[in-house]
């Protein structure tokens, strides 16, 4: 009796802060103290060796999502699709993907995350659904069928010239009522007309559908998308160069995610981050401002996407490029706003590969380390990707035939690109070097899947050298370094709700910032390159303990630290 009545306490008993009081000016809230661990479950853990992971792949890691530290998962989508874009086209919202399991297995999944002292965060993909979902199935079928409006019919083919962000026209003209659908991914995800009323309702529900299942928030797919202009005129050239801009900003997003918080989001105590594909850094206040009873928070894509143009081209990138955006997100955002921070994803490349050095294992180590101990230093509740706490890196890639992603493949098939430069340009920025299986351990298939299945996408070569098993037991991996940054951010609020001040914006090299809280002060200096460099700190700051470091040296009281390749330290002055 005693024990049961415990266990119903618990969620209660998490759902506080750490902290009481406002602190430095911000009022504490669980999901600001957060640090979230993002799973891919195609990728995660196979359990019943299809090779395809599943949820009772995850259940059976969730010890290892505890010891590492992380306190919220964000489930990439679980529910019933045909896969066009993993998942991201869905058919079925109350229902979960047979792939992956039932809904019983998503009960004690989510059980067992609860009992962990741990919560869950699912993926909200509501801008479209599959075109195999019941109501567009509906919807195409007549011009007058009463879901018809469900979803964004006009004639002309095609109606205007929206791009899709997956290649071609974003509409479909659709045989049987001679109209065409606007589709701003792939042909198979239709975008929802969020200005029926119906739809919107039919959205609510299905999230108090998950929320009274116990989950505790969402992550909202290119939510900005939802309001579509009125009339969908034709983009400007000037605005084709980057229609997100124009589709990100129609003139009932605001009003309708207002409704969203008031008739669903504010009856629970839950988490939102909306993935703000189109919104810029000056205008996230306008989404997250606690006022404003939008959304809890968002991604912006300014820094993981510094380093790219368009498609898969690169872009060249400077050190103060990067810390001219944290400056700014400090700048810009206020006390009742909140920040996201996250360099890797699902649709990103390997954290290492992109932003570290993954050119021998010494260097991957050291700039994975880096890397791990910068997001979780920095301000803004912090997303790490699923298998960037081991060093993963990008996929040597080399040819077509490699990939599975849906954008590769109709980018090939545009002929823009020529094959062999695909490939190159593909492998350095694809998606799939960020899907390949989580590498558990030096057996066969990685301890993905079983040894004789084959994995959905194939594991990455050098899963013998890098993987969970061997860094679990060592303490110097980029997993247990990741595990001692994780309980640092815990266990000092400054990390989270600290004033942050970079110390030198211009410096090549190394990123060297303050957090402070009242009295709690802590310094963090980077070496963003494989090139050792001496640093000398203003002389007013003394260094009293170091806390965490990659590098062999602390030199705690030090007028000047000798910074080894990639080195990065956190100390307390
Ligand atoms: C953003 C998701 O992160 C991506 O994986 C997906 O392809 C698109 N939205 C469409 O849902």
């Amino acid at each position: 009796m005693k024990r049961l009545l415990l266990a119903s306490l618990l969620p209660l008993v998490c759902a506080q802060p750490l902290v009481t009081g406002l602190q430095n000016g911000f009022q504490p809230a669980w999901w600001k103290e957060a640090v979230v661990y993002q799973v891919y479950p195609r990728s995660f853990q196979d359990s019943n060796g299809d090779g395809i992971g599943d949820l009772n792949g995850i259940t059976s890691r969730l010890d290892y999502l505890a010891k590492l530290g992380v306190n919220v998962i964000w489930l990439s989508p679980h529910y019933d699709s045909p896969n066009a874009d993993n998942g991201y086209d869905i058919r079925d919202y109350r229902k979960v993907m047979k792939e992956f399991g039932t809904m019983e297995d998503f009960d004690r999944m989510l059980a067992g995350i609860k009992a962990r002292h741990m919560r869950l965060i699912i993926d909200l993909v509501v801008n479209h659904t599959s075109d195999e979902h019941r109501w567009f199935v509906e919807s195409r079928s007549s011009k007058t069928n009463p879901y018809r409006d469900y979803y964004i019919w006009r004639d002309g083919h095609p109606p205007n010239n929206y791009p899709s962000y997956f290649s071609g026209s974003a509409w479909q003209l659709d045989p049987t009522t001679g109209q065409s659908y606007l589709h701003l991914f792939a042909v198979k995800q239709p975008d929802l007309n969020w200005d029926n009323p119906k739809v919107r309702q039919e959205v609510f529900s299905m999230m108090r559908f998950w929320l009274d299942k116990g989950v505790d928030g969402f992550r909202m797919d290119v939510i900005p998308l939802i309001s579509k202009a009125p009339g969908l005129p034709n983009l400007t050239p000037e605005q084709l160069k980057d229609p997100s801009r124009v589709w990100a900003n129609g003139p009932h997003r605001d009003e309708y995610l207002q409704q969203m918080n008031r008739e669903v989001l504010s009856k629970y105590d839950s988490m939102t981050v909306g993935e703000a594909i189109g919104i810029t850094v000056d205008e996230t206040t306008n989404i997250v401002n606690s006022a404003r009873h939008e959304l809890n928070m968002i991604f912006n894509f300014d820094a993981v996407r510094l380093n790219r143009g368009a498609d898969y081209t690169g872009r060249p990138w400077m050190l103060a490029d990067l810390k001219a955006i944290y400056a700014k997100h400090a700048r810009v955002l206020s006390k009742t706003d909140w920040d996201t921070v996250f360099l890797a994803n699902h649709d990103n490349p390997r954290l290492v590969s992109n932003f570290g050095d993954d050119s021998s294992p010494e260097m991957r180590v050291r700039s994975a380390k880096l890397l791990q101990t910068m997001l979780l230093t920095l301000r803004g509740t912090v997303f790490l990707y699923q298998g960037d706490e081991l060093g993963m890196t990008n996929y040597p890639f080399t040819r077509l035939d490699q990939f599975d992603d849906i954008e590769v493949k109709n980018l090939y098939a545009t002929g823009k690109i020529a094959e062999a430069r695909l490939v190159k340009e593909a492998a350095r920025f694809g998606r799939d070097n960020s899907r390949t299986p989580i590498q558990w351990s030096a057996d066969a298939n990685a301890g993905f899947t079983s040894a004789n299945a084959k994995p959905w996408l194939a594991v990455n070569p050098n899963y013998k050298e890098i993987n969970a098993a061997a860094q679990t037991a060592d303490p110097n991996s980029v997993l247990s370094h990741t595990q001692k940054a994780i309980a640092l951010r815990h266990e000092h609020p400054a990390f989270v709700y600290g004033d942050y001040q970079d110390l030198d914006p211009a410096h090549k090299q190394v990123f060297a910032y303050t957090r402070i809280l009242g009295g709690e002060k802590f310094l963090v200096v980077l070496n963003v390159s494989r090139q050792p460099v001496d640093y000398k700190l203003p002389a007013s700051l003394k260094t009293r303990e170091a806390l965490l470091t990659n590098a062999a040296l602390s030199e705690t009281g030090a007028a000047t630290l000798h910074l080894g390749a990639w080195d990065a330290r956190v100390y307390r002055y």
